[in-house]
């Protein structure tokens, strides 16, 4: 049996009680999801400024009554300490993950990303630690690697951070770091590499590729790609995430007070991501002749990225992760489904 495979059942027989924050958000409320179905307690925090109701209503839905009675919901903010200090309360393992997501929102608005990117980080850090919970978890990025060239992307090389989001998910390392010196306060970061799956918001300005142009082309709406679409990125079907993130609260102590990289180690282009877009669509009946349109190159944007994931093998025994054509095909037939019941 693989370790995820004893640890899931080692969780069901001996329940824990977690704490998610940005739990009413695309990473969190499949978190939550998993969770609950491997018959955990679960709080969830969330101020609902990227997340939303009907992440939870969905995740209600595809769970027993008996099931969903374990989860309560606080409504807070991260960047108001009471609520951190409330919410960690006889937690056992917390996985961090409410940030204010997209480097182009850090350019437009930098202040704010760095009140709940770094004043919440540390606000849950600190929570945590006086609670001395078990496991502390946290979504780093692949945005730390900045202007590093080297590919794969090894997790002690890094370089200049490109953009104000990066600049707050690098300063929650250094943080996580500090923490474990200071105060032996170990902690796990995982750098996720572009996330894709269900529930991934597919509106306003700052959403993501996949879910943007899956959603776009469901609705028979022009398509963009920024550049000449040979930028290149190592997508993540969220499953791997999930498993990620379980592995790394379980941990033992000799893997804590790291940083891993959660990725397929793989690299798609975006002019083949399109395609494989399309052919995903396909597969499910929605035939697409339009052409992508190209435009300018967008500030902040590394060129490519791609993982070695090594590290999050040997020390996590992170395994199979999903690939990205298999990913897609969950996640359109989600969008099929969500945008049509819209
Ligand atoms: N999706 C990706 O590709 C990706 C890549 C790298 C890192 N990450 C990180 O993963 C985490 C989850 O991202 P996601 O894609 O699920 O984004 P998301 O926007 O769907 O979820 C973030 C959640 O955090 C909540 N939140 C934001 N600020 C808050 C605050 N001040 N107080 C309480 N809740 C707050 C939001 O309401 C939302 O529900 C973030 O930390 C993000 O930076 C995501």
């Amino acid at each position: 049996m693989s370790r995820y495979e004893e640890v899931k059942s080692e969780l069901q027989s001996h329940p824990k009680t977690w704490l998610i924050t940005g739990v009413a958000g695309f990473i969190g409320s499949n978190l939550l999801e998993t969770l609950l179905k491997l018959k955990q307690k679960v709080v969830g925090l969330d101020n609902f400024s990227t997340g939303h109701q009907h992440n939870l209503d969905e995740v209600k839905s595809l769970v027993s009554e008996e099931l969903w009675e374990n989860f309560s919901f606080i409504e807070g903010d991260i960047r108001d300490y009471s609520a951190c200090t409330n919410a960690v309360k006889g937690v056992d393992y917390i996985l961090h993950q409410a940030a204010l997501g997209s480097v182009p929102r850090s350019i437009a608005d930098p202040i704010t990303t760095n009140a709940a990117n770094i004043t919440g980080f540390l606000n849950m850090l600190n929570a945590a630690k006086d609670e001395s919970v078990t496991s502390f978890t946290y979504a780093a990025s692949s945005s730390t690697y900045g202007d590093h060239p080297a590919l794969p992307k090894v997790e002690e090389n890094i370089g200049n951070p490109l953009s104000p989001y990066a600049v707050t998910k690098y300063v929650n390392e250094l943080y996580a770091s500090v923490f474990a010196r200071t105060y032996g306060f170990k902690s796990i970061g995982l750098r996720y590499f572009n996330v894709f799956g269900k529930r991934q918001d597919p509106n306003g300005a700052y959403a993501a590729v996949i879910p943007k142009w899956t959603s776009a082309m469901i609705k028979g709406e022009d398509v963009f790609i920024n550049g000449d679409g040979e930028t290149s990125r190592d997508f993540c079907f969220i499953d791997n995430v999930v498993q990620m993130n379980i592995l790394a609260a379980t941990a033992k102590n000799e893997a804590k007070n790291e940083i891993y990289n959660v990725a397929v180690s793989d690299r798609t282009t975006l002019n083949d991501l399109y395609e494989a877009i399309v052919e995903g669509l396909s597969k499910s009946e929605v035939q697409i002749t339009a052409k992508p349109i190209y435009r300018e190159f967008r500030a902040g944007d590394v060129r490519h990225s791609q993982a070695d994931i090594s590290k999050a093998v040997s020390l996590l025994s992170y395994e199979h992760p999903v690939n990205l054509r298999d990913g897609i095909l969950y996640a359109v037939d989600w969008y099929i489904n969500s945008i049509d019941n819209d």
